[in-house]
C-alpha cells in the first residue's frame, strides 16, 4: 500500500490550502493508499527551522537531533513513498510554515566530503507540491526549490500550481480546481 504524507503549510484553517488538501485526500481515498496530513502551524517547535548546528551530520541516524514535533515529521517522511508539500504562495515562495519543515530535510542527507558523495533515504520517493496563489504570476518561482531538491535527491517530482485562487476560501469559486486536483491525485497514484 502506497504511503502518502501531506505536509500542509498554510497558517489559515479552512483556507485555500486546506480546501485543496481536502479535495486531494477525497480523490486519493478512492484508492487503497494510506494518507497522513500534518498541519505545520499546529506543531510544537523548539527550533524554528534548521539552525545549521550540523549535529545530524555527526551521527549515523537520519533526522534532526532537536527534540520537537519535527522529529516525528521527519520519521514519517522517511517512511512515506510520496511526500506532498501543500502551501500558499507567499512573496513568490512557499509559506514560512512550510519552510520550517523543508529546511530540516538537511538532516535527511549525509554528505561525505572525502569521497564527495551524498546519501539520502529520500532517493526513489516522490516529491510533490500543490500550491495556490491569489494572482497569476510567481508560482513557478515557488516550484523551483522543490523541483531542484527532487532532482538533487533522485526523487520523482510532480506539481500542481493553482493560480487566481483568490483569498482564503475563494478557491471554491475557481472553475475546474477540484477536477484538476482529482486528476493530479490520479497522476500521483500512477506515478
Ligand atoms: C503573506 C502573504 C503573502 C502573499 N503573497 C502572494 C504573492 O506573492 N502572490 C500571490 O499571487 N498571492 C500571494 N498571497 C495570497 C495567497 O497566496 C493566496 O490567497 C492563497 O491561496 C492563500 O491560501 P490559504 O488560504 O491556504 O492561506 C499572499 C498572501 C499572504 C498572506
Amino acid at each position: 500500500m502506497k504511503k502518502i504524507l501531506i505536509i500542509s503549510g498554510s497558517p489559515k484553517t479552512d483556507g485555500n490550502t486546506d480546501i485543496a488538501v481536502k479535495w486531494l485526500t477525497d480523490a486519493i481515498s478512492k484508492s487503497r493508499a494510506h494518507i497522513e496530513i500534518i498541519k505545520t502551524s499546529k506543531l510544537n517547535y523548539k527550533s524554528l527551522g534548521c539552525i545549521s548546528c550540523r549535529a545530524c551530520q555527526s551521527r549515523q541516524e537520519y533526522g534532526c537531533v532537536i527534540k520537537d514535533d519535527v522529529q516525528d515529521v521527519l520519521k514519517k517522511t522517511i517512511d512515506a513513498d510520496t511526500i506532498i508539500f501543500a502551501t500558499p504562495l507567499y512573496f513568490f515562495g512557499c509559506s514560512a510554515q512550510t519552510k520550517l519543515i523543508f529546511d530540516k530535510w538537511f538532516s535527511l542527507y549525509k554528505w561525505d566530503n572525502t569521497t564527495n558523495t551524498m546519501k539520502t533515504p529520500l532517493q526513489g520517493k516522490t516529491l510533490a507540491v500543490i500550491a495556490t496563489a491569489y494572482e497569476d504570476i510567481g508560482l513557478d518561482a515557488l516550484e523551483k526549490p522543490f523541483k531542484l531538491t527532487a532532482e538533487y535527491s533522485n526523487m520523482k517530482f510532480l506539481s500542481l500550481l493553482i493560480k487566481n485562487a483568490g483569498v482564503s476560501g475563494q478557491i471554491k469559486k475557481l472553475e475546474d480546481a477540484e477536477e484538476k486536483i482529482a486528476s493530479f491525485a490520479f497522476n500521483l497514484l500512477s506515478f
